[in-house]
């Protein structure tokens, strides 16, 4: 079972996937692997994404596919039959981490406040997704954060770019970032793979303009 914190050893970007069409999901998955990302969350939000998932798990093995959006023991579970190697969940919901550890699925949990930090740290989780990053507080709140909880790393997602990452990446709390800017829904619908390549290699590169 994959250790969760070691996820950012793969790389400093988490593309985040909503997959409208499960049969794009290995050529998605290809060109952003030809481009450097490894690490892959496809959300649970659109019907075929499991399929997406599945797909992903049995035709790419070297990708690190996990799902995105758990909100249930059931979603949990469904992620760890489709062969998920990992599960984020947008919110930190005891329930859900017990349906996780129980399903030998690592889970990236939300959190965006102190006491959700302090709910998922007391159930063993020192790894987490700070969601939705800009609107919850940005680096300023990550700064806050890292005072009582230096011990606790995140992964901020929700409104971060190309623009921003790297200034997210700087910060001593933060191992990795997520989010959509790299699979733009217009490029996937008409399979510009090479536009996705291109900006998976530009998110690869931001480790050298970050920290770790
Ligand atoms: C999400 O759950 O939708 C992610 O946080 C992605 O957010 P983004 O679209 O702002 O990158």
């Amino acid at each position: 079972m994959l250790d969760i914190e070691t996820l950012g050893d793969h790389g400093p970007v988490i593309p985040v996937i909503v997959l409208q069409r499960p049969e794009r999901a290995v050529p998605l998955a290809e060109a952003l692997l030809a481009g450097g990302v490894k690490v892959l969350e496809v959300t649970l939000r659109t019907p075929g994404a499991l399929r997406g998932i599945e797909a992903i798990a049995r035709a790419l093995p070297q990708a690190v596919v996990g799902a995105g959006t758990l909100r249930s023991v059931a979603d949990a579970r469904a992620a760890r039959a489709a062969g998920c190697a990992f599960g984020v969940s947008p919110g930190y919901s005891r329930e859900v981490a017990a349906a996780c550890r129980g399903a030998g699925l690592p889970l990236l949990p939300g959190v965006s406040t102190a006491s959700e930090v302090m709910a998922a740290s007391a159930d063993g989780l020192s790894f987490l997704k700070f969601f939705p990053a800009v609107p919850a507080g940005g680096v300023a709140m990550l700064n806050a954060l890292h005072g009582p909880f230096a011990d606790v790393l995140f992964c901020p997602t929700g409104g971060i770019t190309a623009a921003n990452a790297a200034s997210f990446l700087a910060l001593p709390n933060v191992r990795m970032v997520g989010g959509s800017w790299l699979t733009p829904a217009d490029a996937v619908e008409r399979g510009d793979w090479s536009l996705i390549t291109r900006l998976a290699r530009e998110a690869t590169a931001l480790r050298e303009h970050g920290a770790q």
